[in-house]
């Protein structure tokens, strides 16, 4: 029975669904949303504040300050309010309102960005409001976890362990790629590792991380539109990118399931699917990485005008469409009970 004094203290670090019979390959998900945090994202802002601590960066009216599309807003936030920091997240419109509220309601403060820079996108203009901000008072301290190894190293310390004594035997990993932390601690990890396993990258179609063009994406949490300096691509054996709305489509299949994922979740779960197609890879043993839960996406992916603005009236299959709502004005003249 975990009993614990501090939110960081809980993480569910064993849970794998095997999604076989949902979509016809042996993809085991390692859910990672299981925590006060709700996402990945907590390993990381744990490792980056326990480092800031031990180096006497982050100490006794430290503001932390860092551009995030959400997640590590949210685990950043819960950390600055168990530790006793501020925190001030700077995000973008892409950034859901459920998590711009807990971010708010864990007691730190959230600036949106509303242009994108000519150069960078959003990811460009949210960086230049953090060091604007880091200029004009020296109590803020950037963490900067698309340059801190301290985000990888909390993957390569935690995340791909977890993996190898679950599945010794593992063939290929499939990891969505944001600031590319998850992905490069884990690649790391099993290139140092007994046997060789096959590091396989997730991204987003629209994301320049790994040289394509840049492109609208919608969802958060995979894909840049400035490289991450801590991407090192000699690590990673392959890259898929995928389509928003194929990516879409795979969520509402898990969420047909009673699985409901984040959109990055779909990326990747859409991207190890299409690999293996490619791959013919009849007995292999493969993982991929759930980053977070699904209900910070309700009004997002899971809402049908904003699905529908977004990619089309036909994204989802005519078997993915939700049920028609019934009118809840007029009570319905069979309905009998309490
Ligand atoms: C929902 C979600 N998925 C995936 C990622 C990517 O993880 P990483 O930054 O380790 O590449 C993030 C990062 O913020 C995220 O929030």
């Amino acid at each position: 029975m975990p009993v614990i004094t501090v939110p960081e203290a809980f993480n569910e670090d064993e849970l794998y669904i095997d999604l076989q019979w949902t979509f016809g390959h042996p993809i085991y998900l390692k859910c990672e949303g299981f925590n006060f945090a709700g996402s990945v994202k907590l390993k990381a802002a744990t490792e980056m504040v326990d480092a800031a601590e031990r180096d006497g960066i982050l100490t006794a009216g430290s503001v932390l300050i860092e551009s995030s599309s959400g997640n590590l807003g949210v685990a950043l936030s819960m950390l600055a309010a168990s530790r006793g920091y501020h925190f001030l997240c700077v995000t973008d419109p892409r950034c859901n309102l459920s998590t711009r509220r807990a971010i708010e309601a864990l007691g730190n403060e959230v600036h949106v960005v509303t242009e994108p820079s000519a150069t960078g996108g959003f990811l460009g203009a949210r960086i230049d409001h953090v060091r604007a901000l880091c200029a004009s008072d020296s109590r803020y301290v950037w963490l900067d976890q698309y340059r801190n190894p301290n985000n990888w190293r909390a993957h390569h310390r935690r995340t791909a362990p977890a993996i190898a004594t679950a599945f010794p035997h593992l063939d290929v990993l499939f990891v969505g790629a944001g600031t590319t932390g998850t992905l490069m601690g884990c690649a790391r990890y099993f290139k140092e590792w007994h046997r060789p396993v096959r590091v396989v990258a997730v991204d987003s179609v629209g994301s320049v991380t790994f040289g394509g063009p840049a492109g609208q994406r919608m969802l958060p949490g995979l894909g840049t539109s400035v490289r991450p300096p801590i991407l090192d691509e000699s690590y990673v054996d392959d890259v898929i990118l995928v389509e928003e709305a194929d990516a879409v489509r795979a969520c509402h299949r898990l969420a047909r399931n009673g699985f409901l994922f984040g959109g990055s979740t779909g990326t990747v779960v859409s991207g190890a699917t299409a690999w293996l197609d490619q791959h013919d890879a009849g007995e292999v043993t493969a993982v991929a990485i759930a980053p977070d839960l699904g209900e910070r996406y309700l009004d997002t992916i899971y809402h049908t005008n904003w699905l529908h603005d977004i990619y089309g009236d036909q994204v989802l299959g005519p078997d993915q469409q939700p049920p028609e709502q019934p009118d809840l004005a007029q009570p319905s003249a069979t309905f009998q009970g309490n």
